[in-house]
């Protein structure tokens, strides 16, 4: 199940790849916004952060404006880590090294063509571990307070 979350800036684009990953085959819960109106990107981002974090989706994705406030807002929440992509190589790698579990993207940066190619790119790439894995036990421990 892929979490999906939005601001009301992401609201037109979010629907847009809600709807490609239905097409795709994915199970997708749509965590709103659910309209224009304009609400406040942490409610969202928190929203799929927690979603994520408590194993009741495996992924998730946030749109904003630019990606960046609502990322912020994900990224508070322990065990998120959320990254902001522009292109779909930044999409794979924040998998592929970071083992992120969120994508983010800004709508008011990337296209609808674009933002498909993220997820996509997010989606379909695996962790690779190894010396990516003891990086991210250290983002762990920050989460901790141990780090040394
Ligand atoms: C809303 O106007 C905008 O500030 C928000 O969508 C986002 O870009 C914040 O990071």
């Amino acid at each position: 199940m892929i979490a999906i979350g939005a601001d009301h800036a992401g609201y037109a684009l979010k629907e847009k790849v809600k709807q490609h990953l239905i097409d795709a085959g994915y199970e997708v819960k749509d965590y709103g916004t659910y309209s224009e109106e304009r609400c406040d990107y942490p409610v969202f981002g928190k929203k799929v952060a927690d979603a994520v974090a408590s194993g009741e989706c495996e992924k998730g994705v946030l749109v904003c404006g630019t990606g960046v406030g609502i990322s912020l807002a994900a990224n508070k929440v322990k065990g998120i880590r959320a990254g902001v992509c522009s292109d779909a190589t930044t999409a794979r790698l924040i998998k592929q090294h970071n083992n992120a579990n969120i994508v983010a993207f800004g709508a008011r940066i990337v296209g609808e063509e674009l933002a498909y190619d993220i997820v996509d790119a997010f989606l379909n790439a695996e962790f690779l571990g190894g010396r990516h894995a003891d990086r991210v036990a250290l983002l762990e421990q920050i989460e901790e307070e141990n780090f040394k």
